[in-house]
């Protein structure tokens, strides 16, 4: 016997909630706000000059002039934190990285500016050495091998000097093992028991990071790759390894990296730990939906807010994305018509 929709469904129609949009808000699960953003942001050396990132359309790496204005903008769009990344001359990169101690080098410089300037936005460091090592690696490579332990003295250090120049949280996005609680003893050892610790707890070995590796120069010159250090594709269990041992060392928030092809670990993670989490939407994400949009292929604002929701979605807090200004505009924009989410 043939069935009617009705006999079928028992009467239950979803499609009755989707009817009208003020319908669909009313039944919408998860909504994005410009109080989830962080926007990463590209420096660089001089003044008053701002320089595109080829790979990806509408980046561009700031000078310090340029990257205080940039925050004033951020501020002013209710975005409630920047994430700096420098890109340095070649002659400051070194074996060991050594230019992240330079108290006056180009992250220390940027933060006090912006400080200076916009002292209410978040500002976030990286204690990484990726873009100071003449490897390109986050760690020192010596013999082939990433030292782990030397690497992590080397860190604590950038991170004491970061907080000296006001950063309000550091980051730490080089996995090595016992990071965290080294950086969080070297904090308090100095005094600085309020700055933050992010910790990229889950960060994959992924081909998405190839943008942002032109973007602060080292796509010339990284040897090999980082599969010794940072986490393999295939796993998800070990995420949660990783992430129970950051929260225990004293991570404030902890985060999953990429995003999009990583958001099952990203609910795991969530559900796990119940901590502040944070997802990065990397520049091989931002790319993709960029050239998909160059292409003609894609509406960038649906795509640009789709991606983002979806991290609300999977359990995300915040969102680390280089759309961070673009989604801003239009989520103010839609806030102040009264309207909604769907674009
Ligand atoms: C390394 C680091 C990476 C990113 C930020 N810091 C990855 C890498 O180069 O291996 C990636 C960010 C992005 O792709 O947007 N410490």
């Amino acid at each position: 016997m043939i069935r009617s929709v009705d006999e079928i469904t028992n009467g239950r129609r979803m499609r009755r909630n989707r009817r009208f949009e003020w319908n669909r808000r009313l039944m919408r699960e998860n909504t994005l706000s410009t109080n989830d953003l962080i926007w990463p942001i590209f420096l660089i050396e001089g003044e008053n000059h701002c320089e595109p990132v080829k790979s990806m359309p509408g980046v561009e790496r700031f000078t310090v002039d340029k990257a205080v204005e940039a925050a004033k903008r951020a501020f002013d769009l209710g975005i409630p934190a920047l994430a700096t990344f420098p890109n340095v001359s070649l002659d400051k990169r070194d074996e060991t990285g050594s230019e992240v101690l330079n108290p006056d080098g180009l992250i220390n410089q940027a933060t006090r500016a912006i400080k200076a300037a916009v002292p209410g936005i978040g500002i976030i460091t990286d204690v990484a050495l990726d873009p100071f090592t003449e490897s390109g690696h986050d760690g020192i490579l010596r013999d082939d091998i990433i030292i782990n332990d030397e690497t992590v003295e080397q860190i604590c250090k950038a991170a004491i000097i970061q907080a000296d120049a006001g950063a309000d949280i550091v980051s730490a996005s080089e996995m090595m093992d016992g990071r965290i609680g080294a950086i969080r003893d070297a904090l308090s050892g100095a005094g600085y028991s309020d700055i933050g610790i992010i910790a990229y707890s889950a960060k994959y070995a992924s081909a998405f990071y190839g943008p942002y590796r032109e973007a602060v120069g080292t796509d010339q010159m990284l040897k090999g790759d980082k599969r010794t250090y940072f986490m393999d594709p295939g796993n998800s269990d070990e995420a949660l390894h990783e992430a129970a041992l950051d929260v225990a060392e004293g991570a404030d928030m902890i985060m999953v990296k990429p995003g999009m092809p990583y958001l099952d670990i990203l609910r795991r993670v969530k559900d796990e730990f119940q901590m502040p989490t944070l997802v990065y939407q990397v520049s091989g994400e931002y790319s993709m939906i960029m050239a998909g949009v160059e292409k003609g292929f894609l509406d960038k604002e649906r795509a640009m807010l789709e991606s983002l929701l979806c991290f609300k979605r999977a359990g995300a807090d915040a969102i680390l994305t280089y759309f961070a200004p673009e989604a801003a505009e239009i989520l103010n924009r839609q806030k102040n018509a009264g309207s909604t989410m769907e674009t």
